[in-house]
């Protein structure tokens, strides 16, 4: 069993001007593709194979875990982006609780673009949830994946890695926190709230079928 890239949920030019063809084009088929690449090597050298993208993230360390991780993230990250955020409306529960935690969707944006703003080097800040339904912030560190926290449940996450803004931003990390909210995928956030399940990986990443196309199933 070999991982493949899933296909972007949406064409490489879709998200301009927050991210040019050229920044997505390197990050897709370069960086995402080379943690896959990485993966499927291990499999071959430790005898991996049949080992599920889940299990690697959670029972392995060292480079398989660093790899496995980046390339899980990076799914997630693509999963969560839309060519247009379409915001649900202030009485979806998820938005209730948003409302609870952080005041407002924006109190919510600011606190994101501070805690992503504070995190040194590389690394990952998402919006997770817990068993109560209760919206946290928190940043990971190079490839560290939320699914090794317990009762800890990704909805969204932001590419903090250098790689991932600096073609069109260069060092100016807050003007992409600021802008990527105009392309969060809020539909994909919400199911995440409500199922508080994680996608299956394994099986969305040995599929050719579009990333969106395969998305709602992996959810239920
Ligand atoms: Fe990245």
């Amino acid at each position: 069993m070999k991982f493949r890239l899933p296909a972007l949920p949406f064409d490489e030019d879709a998200l301009e001007p927050f991210l040019s063809r050229e920044a997505i084009q390197a990050h897709y088929y370069g960086h995402h593709k080379a943690y896959i690449d990485k993966v499927n090597g291990f499999i071959d050298k430790l005898g991996l194979e049949g080992v599920s993208l889940e299990k690697l993230v959670l029972n392995y360390d060292g480079a398989v875990y660093d790899n496995a991780a980046q390339a899980w993230n990076h799914t997630f990250f693509w999963l969560g982006l839309a060519p247009t955020a379409k915001v649900l409306p202030d009485e979806a529960e998820m938005m209730r609780a948003i409302n609870a935690q952080f005041g407002s969707l924006n109190g919510m944006k600011e606190r994101f673009i501070e805690v992503a703003s504070v995190l040194f080097g590389s690394g990952w800040t998402w919006l997770v949830t817990n068993d109560n339904g209760e919206i946290d912030i928190i940043n990971t560190h190079n490839g560290d994946n939320p699914l090794r926290f317990e009762r800890c449940h990704p909805l969204w996450c932001c590419d903090i890695w250098e790689h991932a803004y600096y073609i069109d931003y260069r060092f100016k990390r807050k003007d992409y926190l600021n802008a990527i909210w105009e392309h969060v995928n809020w539909e994909f956030v919400n199911e995440c709230f409500h199922l508080k399940r994680i996608p299956n990986m394994t099986r969305l990443m040995l599929s050719e079928d579009r990333l969106n196309e395969q998305a709602g199933a992996l959810l239920n």
